[in-house]
Protein backbone atom coordinates (compact mmCIF):
# COMPACT_ATOMS: atom_id res chain seq x y z
CA UNK A 1 0.00 0.00 0.00
CA UNK A 2 1.05 3.54 -0.67
CA UNK A 3 1.58 4.83 2.77
CA UNK A 4 2.31 8.83 1.36
CA UNK A 5 -0.89 8.59 -0.41
CA UNK A 6 -2.77 6.99 2.33
CA UNK A 7 -1.64 7.02 5.46
CA UNK A 8 -2.71 4.62 8.59
CA UNK A 9 -4.15 7.36 11.21
CA UNK A 10 -2.00 5.54 13.88
CA UNK A 11 1.00 5.33 11.91
CA UNK A 12 2.68 8.62 12.87
CA UNK A 13 2.75 10.72 9.72
CA UNK A 14 -1.11 10.93 9.17
CA UNK A 15 -1.88 14.59 9.34
CA UNK A 16 1.32 15.49 7.95
CA UNK A 17 1.25 13.33 5.13
CA UNK A 18 -2.55 14.25 3.83
CA UNK A 19 -1.49 17.81 4.02
CA UNK A 20 1.41 16.83 1.56
CA UNK A 21 -0.63 15.24 -0.08
CA UNK A 22 -2.91 17.97 -0.26
CA UNK A 23 0.11 20.35 -1.37
CA UNK A 24 0.51 17.94 -4.62
CA UNK A 25 -2.89 17.96 -5.62
CA UNK A 26 -3.12 21.91 -5.37
CA UNK A 27 0.39 21.83 -7.40
CA UNK A 28 -0.86 18.97 -9.93
CA UNK A 29 -4.23 20.71 -10.58
CA UNK A 30 -2.59 24.49 -11.11
CA UNK A 31 0.56 24.05 -12.63
CA UNK A 32 0.31 20.16 -14.77
CA UNK A 33 -3.36 19.68 -15.43
CA UNK A 34 -3.64 19.58 -19.09
CA UNK A 35 0.13 20.19 -19.96
CA UNK A 36 1.00 16.45 -21.03
CA UNK A 37 4.13 17.10 -20.42
CA UNK A 38 7.79 15.12 -19.84
CA UNK A 39 7.86 14.94 -15.84
CA UNK A 40 11.21 13.73 -13.98
CA UNK A 41 11.13 12.50 -10.70
CA UNK A 42 14.67 13.73 -9.61
CA UNK A 43 15.56 11.19 -6.09
CA UNK A 44 11.61 8.91 -6.66
CA UNK A 45 12.16 6.31 -3.86
CA UNK A 46 9.07 4.72 -4.67
CA UNK A 47 7.41 7.59 -6.57
CA UNK A 48 4.91 7.45 -3.86
CA UNK A 49 2.94 10.55 -5.99
CA UNK A 50 2.68 8.78 -9.80
CA UNK A 51 -0.65 7.88 -9.05
CA UNK A 52 -1.65 11.62 -8.85
CA UNK A 53 0.58 12.93 -11.65
CA UNK A 54 0.41 10.04 -14.26
CA UNK A 55 -2.95 11.12 -15.91
CA UNK A 56 -1.37 14.38 -16.43
CA UNK A 57 1.98 14.04 -18.17
CA UNK A 58 2.91 12.35 -21.39
CA UNK A 59 5.65 10.74 -19.43
CA UNK A 60 6.80 10.06 -16.04
CA UNK A 61 10.64 9.06 -15.25
CA UNK A 62 11.75 8.06 -11.97
CA UNK A 63 15.51 8.59 -11.28
CA UNK A 64 17.72 7.44 -8.37
CA UNK A 65 21.01 6.65 -7.05
CA UNK A 66 19.94 3.04 -6.80
CA UNK A 67 17.99 1.41 -9.51
CA UNK A 68 15.09 -0.26 -8.47
CA UNK A 69 11.59 -0.99 -10.10
CA UNK A 70 10.29 2.79 -9.88
CA UNK A 71 13.29 3.98 -11.36
CA UNK A 72 14.67 4.03 -14.95
CA UNK A 73 17.25 6.63 -14.72
CA UNK A 74 20.22 6.65 -12.59
CA UNK A 75 21.87 9.06 -10.74
CA UNK A 76 25.63 8.80 -10.54
CA UNK A 77 26.22 8.97 -6.73
CA UNK A 78 29.14 10.58 -7.03
CA UNK A 79 28.74 13.54 -9.38
CA UNK A 80 25.03 13.82 -9.21
CA UNK A 81 24.42 13.66 -13.09
CA UNK A 82 21.92 11.58 -15.36
CA UNK A 83 22.66 10.78 -18.68
CA UNK A 84 20.29 13.13 -20.30
CA UNK A 85 21.13 16.15 -22.60
CA UNK A 86 20.24 19.63 -21.38
CA UNK A 87 16.70 21.00 -21.55
CA UNK A 88 15.31 17.73 -21.57
CA UNK A 89 12.17 17.63 -19.30
CA UNK A 90 9.53 19.97 -18.67
CA UNK A 91 9.13 19.82 -15.75
CA UNK A 92 11.30 18.10 -11.98
CA UNK A 93 9.16 16.84 -8.88
CA UNK A 94 11.79 16.32 -6.24
CA UNK A 95 9.89 15.11 -3.35
CA UNK A 96 11.74 14.75 0.22
CA UNK A 97 14.92 14.84 -1.67
CA UNK A 98 17.27 17.92 -1.28
CA UNK A 99 17.73 17.26 2.59
CA UNK A 100 19.58 14.32 1.71
CA UNK A 101 22.22 15.42 -0.98
CA UNK A 102 25.32 15.89 -0.05
CA UNK A 103 25.92 19.13 -2.02
CA UNK A 104 21.99 20.52 -2.76
CA UNK A 105 24.14 23.47 -4.89
CA UNK A 106 25.38 20.21 -6.89
CA UNK A 107 21.52 19.12 -6.89
CA UNK A 108 19.95 21.69 -8.21
CA UNK A 109 22.46 22.79 -11.05
CA UNK A 110 21.47 19.32 -12.45
CA UNK A 111 17.67 19.95 -12.12
CA UNK A 112 18.29 23.75 -14.34
CA UNK A 113 20.20 21.62 -16.70
CA UNK A 114 17.86 18.90 -17.92
CA UNK A 115 15.00 21.23 -17.16
CA UNK A 116 13.79 22.95 -20.35
CA UNK A 117 13.48 26.75 -20.46
CA UNK A 118 10.73 28.11 -18.44
CA UNK A 119 10.38 24.59 -17.51
CA UNK A 120 8.66 23.89 -13.68
CA UNK A 121 11.04 22.74 -10.76
CA UNK A 122 8.41 21.59 -7.63
CA UNK A 123 10.57 20.22 -4.65
CA UNK A 124 9.59 19.82 -1.25
CA UNK A 125 12.06 19.65 1.52
CA UNK A 126 11.92 20.44 5.16
CA UNK A 127 11.86 22.91 7.73
CA UNK A 128 11.41 21.57 11.76
CA UNK A 129 11.96 17.74 11.31
CA UNK A 130 13.64 14.92 12.84
CA UNK A 131 16.69 13.56 11.57
CA UNK A 132 16.06 10.70 9.21
CA UNK A 133 18.37 9.27 7.05
CA UNK A 134 17.62 8.00 3.54
CA UNK A 135 20.57 7.19 3.34
CA UNK A 136 22.44 10.07 4.77
CA UNK A 137 20.63 13.32 6.42
CA UNK A 138 22.28 16.70 5.74
CA UNK A 139 20.10 19.88 5.50
CA UNK A 140 16.77 21.82 6.99
CA UNK A 141 15.71 25.05 5.73
CA UNK A 142 14.10 28.06 6.24
CA UNK A 143 11.81 29.27 4.25
CA UNK A 144 13.70 32.41 2.71
CA UNK A 145 17.30 30.05 2.64
CA UNK A 146 14.91 27.38 0.44
CA UNK A 147 14.10 30.51 -1.73
CA UNK A 148 17.84 31.97 -2.30
CA UNK A 149 19.63 28.78 -2.99
CA UNK A 150 16.93 27.82 -5.65
CA UNK A 151 16.96 31.48 -7.19
CA UNK A 152 20.81 31.50 -6.89
CA UNK A 153 21.04 28.48 -9.17
CA UNK A 154 19.06 29.98 -11.86
CA UNK A 155 15.23 29.58 -10.89
CA UNK A 156 12.76 32.27 -10.26
CA UNK A 157 10.41 31.21 -7.60
CA UNK A 158 6.81 31.21 -8.62
CA UNK A 159 5.24 29.73 -5.35
CA UNK A 160 5.92 28.70 -2.07
CA UNK A 161 4.14 26.54 0.83
CA UNK A 162 4.30 25.50 3.97
CA UNK A 163 2.79 22.78 5.48
CA UNK A 164 2.15 22.56 9.83
CA UNK A 165 2.48 25.97 11.73
CA UNK A 166 5.11 26.62 14.47
CA UNK A 167 2.26 25.01 17.26
CA UNK A 168 1.50 21.80 14.90
CA UNK A 169 5.26 21.17 13.76
CA UNK A 170 5.79 21.54 17.76
CA UNK A 171 3.43 19.03 17.79
CA UNK A 172 5.20 16.69 15.62
CA UNK A 173 8.81 16.87 17.01
CA UNK A 174 7.26 16.46 20.54
CA UNK A 175 5.32 12.93 18.83
CA UNK A 176 8.31 12.03 17.09
CA UNK A 177 10.62 12.72 20.42
CA UNK A 178 8.85 9.99 22.62
CA UNK A 179 7.76 7.25 20.18
CA UNK A 180 10.66 5.57 19.76
CA UNK A 181 10.80 4.94 23.58
CA UNK A 182 6.86 2.95 24.00
CA UNK A 183 6.01 -0.46 23.09
CA UNK A 184 3.67 -0.99 19.63
CA UNK A 185 0.08 -0.78 21.51
CA UNK A 186 0.93 2.23 23.06
CA UNK A 187 2.61 4.03 20.23
CA UNK A 188 -0.23 4.35 18.26
CA UNK A 189 -2.34 5.73 20.78
CA UNK A 190 0.66 8.23 21.12
CA UNK A 191 0.33 8.50 17.59
CA UNK A 192 -3.22 8.87 17.40
CA UNK A 193 -3.54 11.56 20.33
CA UNK A 194 -0.83 13.74 18.10
CA UNK A 195 -2.61 13.57 14.97
CA UNK A 196 -6.30 14.65 16.60
CA UNK A 197 -4.23 17.47 18.18
CA UNK A 198 -2.68 18.45 15.06
CA UNK A 199 -5.68 18.21 13.30
CA UNK A 200 -7.08 20.24 15.95
CA UNK A 201 -4.45 23.11 16.22
CA UNK A 202 -3.19 23.33 12.15
CA UNK A 203 -4.26 26.57 10.94
CA UNK A 204 -5.64 24.87 7.53
CA UNK A 205 -3.20 26.65 5.65
CA UNK A 206 -0.91 25.84 3.16
CA UNK A 207 1.37 28.68 2.97
CA UNK A 208 2.81 28.82 6.64
CA UNK A 209 6.40 30.67 6.66
CA UNK A 210 7.39 28.54 9.68
CA UNK A 211 7.05 25.04 8.83
CA UNK A 212 7.56 21.39 8.72
CA UNK A 213 7.65 21.10 4.99
CA UNK A 214 8.24 24.03 2.23
CA UNK A 215 7.00 23.28 -1.21
CA UNK A 216 8.59 25.78 -3.81
CA UNK A 217 7.28 25.76 -7.51
CA UNK A 218 9.79 27.53 -9.70
CA UNK A 219 10.70 27.97 -12.92
CA UNK A 220 13.76 27.91 -14.84
CA UNK A 221 14.81 31.30 -16.53
C1 LIG B 1 13.04 10.37 1.73
S1 LIG B 1 13.37 9.64 0.19
C2 LIG B 1 12.18 10.44 -0.83
C3 LIG B 1 11.78 9.57 -1.97
C4 LIG B 1 10.60 10.08 -2.79
N1 LIG B 1 10.95 11.26 -3.54
C5 LIG B 1 9.41 10.33 -1.89
O1 LIG B 1 8.85 11.44 -1.88
O2 LIG B 1 9.00 9.37 -1.19
C6 LIG B 1 14.89 10.39 -0.30
C7 LIG B 1 15.37 9.92 -1.66
O3 LIG B 1 16.51 10.70 -2.05
C8 LIG B 1 17.38 9.84 -2.74
N2 LIG B 1 18.72 10.44 -2.73
C9 LIG B 1 19.66 10.40 -1.78
N3 LIG B 1 20.77 11.06 -2.17
C10 LIG B 1 20.51 11.55 -3.41
C11 LIG B 1 21.26 12.34 -4.34
N4 LIG B 1 22.49 12.76 -4.09
N5 LIG B 1 20.65 12.69 -5.51
C12 LIG B 1 19.39 12.28 -5.77
N6 LIG B 1 18.63 11.53 -4.93
C13 LIG B 1 19.20 11.18 -3.77
C14 LIG B 1 17.28 8.53 -1.97
O4 LIG B 1 17.77 7.44 -2.72
C15 LIG B 1 15.78 8.46 -1.70
O5 LIG B 1 15.08 7.81 -2.72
Amino acid sequence: MNKRLKPLFWGGRYYHLIKLRQCNEYVIDKYMKGNNFLLLDFGCGECPYKPIIVPHVKEYIGADITLNEHAQLLINPETGHIDVGDNHFDTLLSTQVLEHVISPTNYLREAHRVLKKDGLLVLSTHGYWMYHPDPTDFWRWTRDGLEKIIRDEGFEIVETLGIFNRFTSGLQLMQDALIHKLPNGPKQVWNSIFAVLQLIFDNGRLNNRDASVYMVVAKKK
